[in-house]
């Protein structure tokens, strides 16, 4: 297996990172006068007038024992964007390294790529939204630093087979990156129990979705210690603000609550995607193992601007690779969804 330090970009394995105040001291101290704060206060209570911990470490503390991991495989990020953003940064050399998606995906790893100037190789999922393995096999050379693998993906709702995610593990030296920002929802086991196994795997998840935290940012990379380290080396000092952190410590104390509502929309989407597909105008609804359905519907565009109209948005995926005439729709409250199902009915026989 490949070093994964000799991924990395050379003016990255170079970088010296910045040194924040709070980083050159830590300790005891009542005077605090090392980093050009208000000292006075803020206009707002609690005050605010302090950076926050650039470390994260209470996060990282309980989210050691939700996840079952030290901290040093913990990388915390302005929501899974910034890890995404953080890791094309780090590994892929602008203009010379490419990358493989499997449209259709979500958006940011292609719209990252372009924003850090990397080539996008693509192999589209298969008819059943399978991964390609194949066509994978086709696409990389000595300059592929990174497959992203979505699963459960977005917008198709499905998770790959565990046995085609091992064999790109396997049989790739750059990185592997599985986002699982849907993981709760679904039936398929995580991948952060094999990191022990592959320096090259790195697996997101993110507060913004079972979690019900959006708002607030909070994306998770796991991987093995040195893809954390240079994470948190080119990181903005202090990406995770302090309010974000206080209301995260707060919500990873409520587990109970979480798994509740995880419960609520895995059986509400089930009822609705039974629903939905007694509708006439729905030709297919996708199998889903996230917090939303695809729904394949005749006439998706019309419906779409209908819905819109009624005051009900979801998002028309018509355009992507192998959705033709499809909408993702997520899950809403119970009386959300019984709008949308009156609605649909409507408009369907319109
Ligand atoms: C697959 C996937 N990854 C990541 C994200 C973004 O997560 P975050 O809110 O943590 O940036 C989304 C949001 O829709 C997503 O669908």
């Amino acid at each position: 297996m490949t070093d994964i330090t000799l991924l990395l970009r050379d003016n990255i394995r170079k970088l010296v990172p910045y040194a924040s105040a709070r980083d050159e001291f830590s300790g005891s101290a009542h005077i605090f006068l090392d980093a050009n704060e208000n000292s006075i206060g803020s206009p707002i209570t609690p005050a605010y007038n302090r950076y926050p911990d650039p470390h994260q470490v209470k996060i990282k503390e309980r989210l050691m024992q939700i996840k079952g991991l030290p901290p040093q495989h913990i990388f915390l990020g302005n929501g899974s964007d910034e890890c995404i953003d953080l890791l094309y940064r780090a590994f892929c050399n602008p203009g010379k390294d490419n990358v493989i998606i499997h449209p259709p995906t979500y958006g940011m790893y292609e719209v990252s790529a372009h924003i850090n100037d990397v080539e996008v190789r693509r192999a589209p999922l298969t008819e059943n939204f399978d991964l390609d393995l194949a066509a994978i096999e086709q696409l990389v050379d000595d300059h592929t630093k990174i497959i992203w693998i979505c699963s459960p993906n977005n917008p198709t709702g499905n998770a790959f087979s565990r046995v085609d995610v091992e064999m790109i593990l396997n049989n790739f030296d750059g990185l592997v990156v599985i986002d699982e920002a849907y993981i709760n929802f679904s039936r398929q086991q995580s991948f952060i129990r094999e990191l022990t196994e592959y320096p090259n795997l790195v697996v997101l998840q993110t507060l913004s979705k079972a979690w019900g935290l959006a708002g607030l940012r909070l994306g998770m990379a796991f991987a093995g210690e040195p893809v954390i380290d240079v994470m948190n080396r080119i990181k903005p000092p202090y990406n995770i603000g302090q309010a974000t952190q206080e209301l995260v410590l707060e919500a990873l104390n409520q587990t109970e609550k979480v798994n509740g509502m995880i419960r609520e929309i895995v059986g509400m989407r089930n009822e609705l995607a039974e629903q939905i597909g007694r509708l006439s105008s729905v030709m297919n609804v996708y199998p889903s193992e996230g917090n939303f359905l695809l729904v394949k519907i005749k006439e998706a565009r019309r419906i779409y601007g209908k819905l819109l109209k009624e005051g009900i948005v979801v998002r028309d995926r018509s355009s992507a690779p192998g959705c033709a005439d499809c909408l993702r729709i997520t899950v809403g409250t119970r009386e959300q969804n019984e709008k949308l199902l009156e609605t649909l009915s409507v408009l369907g026989t319109a």
